[in-house]
């Protein structure tokens, strides 16, 4: 029968065009020609009723079976060509050279860690040499060397985490309360004359609130020479504060108390918010306390043979959480080691 060998030419045909195709415009006119309105399979299925009645069933099973297979074949070969088309259009975003890269994050230095390096420039330009100590320290060289014997009072003002809690004595060990300590391991092996500063941790057994942490950086001062004088201290910290809180501040000296030093100092600077009128930072004092210094104090430096009579010296101790509190206005300073990127990352 004519037909239907003209139906197997057509299938045939229809199969191996619709593999050469590529793309989605390539389907859609292979669709038209093979099942459009005026394709050759649908007007052979328009005519069936022209046909006798054992032709028809038989030409009429053989188109629609055709015309099943290439509308199955032609929703395939759809499904194909769109999974490529996405495939295609990621696989250029992926290598589109022209988008901006993500930002690398980089790292930065703690604020503190940049605040000391920034204190030992500004001594090590002096002519000040760093050295740094252990952080667990014997009782010796935290008090006793330094005039602070066992039931001295002072020992109040350091609320001490201790090693060796069973054991007390020069030779009970400790977290270091301050950096003082090293004050006694540099004269112990240097002769003057001698220039040193010791940024490190220090440790305090205490009740952490906003301006109260256990763990905390200092900077001790240490000079010792023939002829050093208060002048000679003074010079050095007024240098400093200016450094530091900016060239007109006003520093102030007044007496205190510290068992190592006689006589010893509390050094202050003008209030960086009011300006010495008063207001809530500086308690209305109008000054801020920053340091702890004084001259070496004879039996300090008797207990090291160095000779008393021969030289003097000069040492300061500084908080230096303190320092970046009151120049950016940080009113925690439980912020410096809370970890909290949102915070370091403004440093
Ligand atoms: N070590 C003292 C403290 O932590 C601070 C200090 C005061 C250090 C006077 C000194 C000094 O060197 O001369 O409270």
């Amino acid at each position: 029968m004519q037909i239907i060998s003209d139906l197997e030419i057509l299938g045939h045909k229809a199969h191996t065009e619709l593999e050469q195709i590529s793309n989605l415009e390539q389907l859609e006119s292979w669709r038209v020609g093979y099942l459009g309105k005026k394709s050759k399979l649908i007007s052979i299925l328009r005519s069936l009723s022209k046909l006798e009645i054992e032709e028809r069933i038989k030409v009429g099973s053989q188109a629609n079976q055709l015309k099943k297979a290439l509308e199955l074949s032609l929703e395939n070969k759809r499904n194909l060509l769109e999974e490529a088309t996405i495939a295609y259009s990621t696989e250029q975003k992926a290598i589109d050279v022209t988008l901006p890269g993500y930002p690398i994050s980089t790292g930065r230095l703690h604020p503190i860690t940049q605040m000391l390096k920034n204190i030992c420039e500004i001594f090590q330009n002096m002519g000040f040499q760093v050295v740094e100590g252990p952080d667990v320290e014997w009782d010796h060289y935290n008090f006793d060397a330094l005039n602070i014997p066992q039931d001295h009072p002072a020992r109040d003002m350091f609320d001490t985490f201790w090693i060796d809690s069973n054991k007390a004595g020069k030779d009970a060990r400790l977290l270091r309360t301050h950096t003082s300590p090293m004050q006694i391991r540099v004269m112990e092996k240097e002769q003057p004359p001698i220039r040193v500063i010791v940024p490190g941790r220090t440790y305090r057994y205490e009740a952490t609130d906003a301006t109260h942490e256990s763990m905390f950086y200092q900077v001790e001062g240490l000079a010792v020479d023939k002829n050093i004088t208060m002048t000679d201290l003074k010079g050095t910290l007024l240098e400093f504060c200016q450094l530091i809180f900016g060239k007109d501040r006003k520093v102030r000296f007044r007496c205190d108390y510290f068992p190592f030093v006689e006589p010893g100092a509390e050094v202050a600077i003008e209030c960086l918010a009011c300006h010495g009128s008063g207001c809530r930072l500086c308690g209305y004092s109008g000054w801020l306390e920053i340091l702890g210094a004084g001259m070496v104090h004879p039996e300090v430096l008797r207990r090291v043979n160095i000779d008393p009579d021969i030289y003097s010296g000069f040492a300061f101790g500084l908080g230096v959480e303190r320092v970046p509190m009151l120049l950016s206005g940080i009113e925690d300073i439980r912020l410096f080691y809370g970890n909290d990127l949102r915070f370091l990352k403004q440093f």
